[in-house]
């Protein structure tokens, strides 16, 4: 039996009408400028992270996505062109696993030649398991990656393994994050999601372990992401809860944003360690301020992580009667005007997915 878990149908269709930009930041329903692009490049992954990609989900059966229907680089590239004319001056490469993607380095390639309107570089980064850097942080360097986060859910073998559940050792990770800091791709940041029970034993291994490294460690909330994660709320660990074990250890200063619409909320090591970073979606829901655009693999604009339905640029660049980019940041930017998504926090209120629907699935989407 075949499974597919992708939503499959899409909002209203696209206006293309030439853009009715009246000026940059262009700003949605609720006044917040559309900032960091998120393009996920592969909705395959090598991992089976129980709260992603759980392994009774997508297992054997699961279909993925043909290459066909994958957005080339080509397409990536003009589609990142339109954004960051809209505004966007971050990209952030996602998956799936983004180095599962063949020859990322030309798609690399391609965007870093990108600048914004009045002539800057952009910050092009990506998000990666860890388990192909040791061997392809140098090539990505190479071709203009400026920095990286990697997901590590804990420094314990049993633990790491648990959390993978493919069985890959966490000493290749820790190879790949060395490889991408020797290679000049830092400030290096890692993501660590808290699970309750699972792996919140790790914290404090995992502080010790990054503090004086130059590593940016983040606590990130679980998520009731996806439909396929049985997320329940007593599997949470409040951030809260992270800073008090944490700073029972090692005294914590909070640092202001170093960004705008930033997720993480920074705190320093009074001693001089360097700075962790609390990611509290859960308990701190950050929409009043999200900036993010997200491209789906095969080409979906969704505006929200959360989101159930997503907006089809893949059909304009392949429809039949061609669109030049004016019309394609027409529809762009009738789609981030439009926009009031703020689904963490209305689930703070005690609200749910509006109409019930299906929500889209984090590795197709890109985290
Ligand atoms: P920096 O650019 O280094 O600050 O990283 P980032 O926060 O943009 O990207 P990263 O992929 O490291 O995101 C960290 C984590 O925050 C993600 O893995 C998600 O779990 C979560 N996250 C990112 N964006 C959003 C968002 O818009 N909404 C929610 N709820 N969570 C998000
Ligand atoms: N909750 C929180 N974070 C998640 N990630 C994936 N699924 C979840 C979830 N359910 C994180 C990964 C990775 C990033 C892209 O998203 O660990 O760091
Ligand atoms: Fe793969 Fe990342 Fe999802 Fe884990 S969280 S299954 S590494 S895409
Ligand atoms: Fe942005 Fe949606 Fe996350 Fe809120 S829930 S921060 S609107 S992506």
């Amino acid at each position: 039996m075949s499974a597919r878990v992708i939503p499959l149908h899409d909002a209203r269709p696209l206006r293309v009408a030439p853009a009715a930009v009246a000026g940059l930041p262009l700003g949605d329903a609720l006044g917040r400028p559309l900032h960091d692009l998120r393009i996920s490049v592969t909705d395959r992954c090598n991992f089976r992270c129980g709260y992603c990609m759980p392994k009774q989900v997508f297992d054997k059966h699961h279909e993925f996505l043909p290459h066909a229907d994958l957005l080339s680089f080509e397409e990536i590239t003009r589609l990142a062109h339109v954004f960051v004319g809209l505004g966007v001056e971050k990209l952030r490469i996602t998956g799936g696993e983004p180095l599962l993607r063949r020859h990322l380095e030309t798609l690399i390639e391609m965007l870093a030649q990108l600048r914004t309107p009045d002539g800057r570089e952009l910050d092009l980064t990506l998000t990666t398991n860890g388990s192909l850097l040791a061997r392809k942080a140098g090539a990505l360097k190479a071709a203009g990656l400026r920095r990286l986060t990697v997901s590590l859910d804990g420094l314990d073998d049993a633990v790491f393994q648990r959390m993978n559940d493919v069985g890959f050792p966490v000493a290749d990770v820790l190879d790949g994050i060395r490889a991408a800091q020797a290679a000049g791709l830092g400030p290096i940041k890692v993501n660590m999601v808290v699970q309750r029970g699972v792996n919140d034993g790790q914290i404090l291994a995992m502080a010790r372990h990054f503090r004086h490294s130059g590593v940016v460690l983040r606590f990130i909330e679980y998520m009731d992401v996806g439909a396929t994660n049985g997320w329940r709320m007593d599997q949470v660990l409040p951030s809260a809860e992270v800073q008090r074990r944490i700073a029972a250890e090692w005294p914590l200063a909070p640092l202001s944003h170093s960004a705008p619409g930033e997720t993480a909320e920074r705190w320093a090591y009074a001693d001089g360690g360097g700075e962790i970073g609390l990611i509290s979606s859960v308990t701190q829901a950050f929409c009043g301020d999200c900036n993010r655009a997200r491209l789906s693999t095969e080409g979906r604009l969704y505006t929200c992580l959360f989101a159930t339905r997503g907006h089809d640029l893949r059909a304009l660049l392949r429809g039949t009667a061609p669109v030049d980019d004016g019309q394609l940041a027409g529809a762009v930017a009738g789609v981030w005007q439009g926009r009031s998504d703020r689904y963490s926090q209305l689930r703070g209120q005690g609200q749910s997915t509006p109409n019930g629907e299906r929500r889209v699935e984090m590795h197709y989407i890109g985290g």
